[in-house]
């Protein structure tokens, strides 16, 4: 039975064969499907959650291993506030927690732990750890893991622009230099490339204001998996899949 459960991996491993030289440089989840774990196990929504932080651990090891330079996780976004506050409170919580359990191991394994949104309305201590954390990992050069919190697209892009105007009135910058490049650069994400892939678990097929200006040619991977029940195995398969899609950016082969 050992021998048959081996022999099967194996298999699995064999079938699901990505090219290591050719791995998406950014890869962005939307890590969705937590409280749908947890209902089917008539759990609450905080254990699904709870169970999704497991995943986080085994996807960014696995990130790490394959050399992926930017892994972003939408953690919390600029919507999320509408949850009820026990929910809300429970995932800052996660958030600190998570942050001060893994972070010798994040950190032995040379991982930087960056954060992209408006974390200044997050609780004093999730804006501390964060702060902390980054300030700790930044000369690291595994990969860099953005946890999107109070992220959202849209305030991005408004940020960007009350940015650039203020910089246009001081001026730093007319209207002459915008290009997309600019733009780029005023985002939470500047000098970081766009996000090759973009992975939503939980059978959901939208953006949900995630990396709006970013995501204009990623490619999008679905599945119907939970969050919690995402496995690396799953990455390797959305790894493969992306790596048999033709990007033409527009153009033609
Ligand atoms: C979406 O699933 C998930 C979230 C809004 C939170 C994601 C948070 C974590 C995985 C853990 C906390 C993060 C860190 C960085 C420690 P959902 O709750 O909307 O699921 P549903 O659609 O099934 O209800």
């Amino acid at each position: 039975m050992i021998f048959f459960n081996k022999k099967k991996k194996i298999e699995k491993e064999q079938k699901i064969n990505i090219d290591r030289s050719r791995v998406p440089q950014h890869v962005a989840i939307i890590m969705d499907g937590n409280g749908r774990w947890a209902k089917e196990r008539n759990l609450p929504r905080a254990m699904g959650h709870k169970a999704g932080v497991e995943t986080i651990r085994e996807v960014v090891k696995e990130c790490n291993r394959l050399g992926i330079k930017y892994l972003t996780l939408y953690a919390f976004s600029t919507e999320n506030w509408k949850r009820p506050s026990e929910e809300v409170n429970s995932l800052m919580r996660l958030l600190v927690e998570y942050l001060r359990n893994e972070f010798e191991e994040l950190n032995s394994n040379n991982v930087v732990i960056n954060h992209i949104g408006d974390i200044s309305k997050l609780p004093k201590t999730c804006e501390d750890e964060l702060i902390s954390a980054y300030e700790r990992t930044k000369n690291n050069t595994g990969v860099v893991m953005n946890l999107a919190l109070n992220y959202g697209g849209r305030a991005e892009i408004i940020t960007a622009i009350k940015n650039i105007v203020d910089d246009s009135k001081n001026g730093k910058i007319t209207s002459k230099d915008i290009d997309e490049q600019i733009i780029s650069k005023y985002l939470f994400t500047a000098n970081m490339p766009d996000p090759d892939l973009i992975i939503r678990p939980s059978g959901e097929q939208r953006i949900s204001n995630f990396l709006l200006w970013q995501c204009a040619y990623s490619e999008f991977w679905y599945s119907n998996i939970n969050w919690p029940d995402f496995k690396p195995e799953h990455l390797h398969r959305a790894i493969y899949d992306y790596q048999n899609r033709d990007r033409r950016f527009g153009g033609i082969k």
